[in-house]
């Protein structure tokens, strides 16, 4: 198993993961090709991806917008070190704290985001287009 950075070759293989899990497609592009202070990396294993994690690292502040495992591969600990590694590379990066939104129902995540240290701090109702409430959880790093 092995945790790097997203490239443009990963894109189809994150892209068919993405749609089978969140049943919407996603532009990886800036996230395998670190523009703009994105951020893209994948988890693979035995040369298969069966992980990704994008987000931003915007000087101080970074952003977790989606993490997940290939259902075959869960809870091997693999989303808990995908979070791990982000945020140790925000930290590395000068972060000061990190935040996301998650759907109220996914306790799974929840409870995944609380394991990694987060701390949930409010709700942003009606934030997903089915009309579900997000809560918005922050990890400080000080
Ligand atoms: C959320 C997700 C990434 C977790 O990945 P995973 O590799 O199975 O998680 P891990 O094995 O690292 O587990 C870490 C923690 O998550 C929680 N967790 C994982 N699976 C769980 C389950 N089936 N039931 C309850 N909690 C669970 C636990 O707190 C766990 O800690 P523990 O092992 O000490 O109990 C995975 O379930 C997934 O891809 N879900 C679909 C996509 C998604 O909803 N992503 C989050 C929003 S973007």
């Amino acid at each position: 198993m092995l945790i790097r950075t997203m490239t443009l070759e990963d894109i189809p293989q994150v892209l068919a993961l993405h749609e089978q899990l969140f049943n919407q497609s996603f532009n990886f592009i800036d996230y395998a090709t670190e523009k703009d202070f994105y951020y893209g990396i994948i988890m693979e294993v035995d040369g298969s991806i069966v992980g990704y994690l994008v987000g931003q690292i915007i000087f101080e502040m970074s952003d977790l917008y989606y993490v997940a495992v290939d259902p075959q591969y869960r809870s091997l600990g693999y989303g808990r070190l995908l979070v791990e590694y982000f945020i140790q590379d925000a930290f590395d990066m000068n972060g000061e704290s990190m935040t996301l939104e998650v759907r109220r129902s996914n306790q799974i995540a929840i409870s995944l985001y609380k394991k990694c240290g987060f701390v949930p701090v409010g709700v942003r109702p009606n934030y997903y287009a089915d009309s579900e409430d997000a809560i918005l959880m922050i990890r400080k790093f000080k």
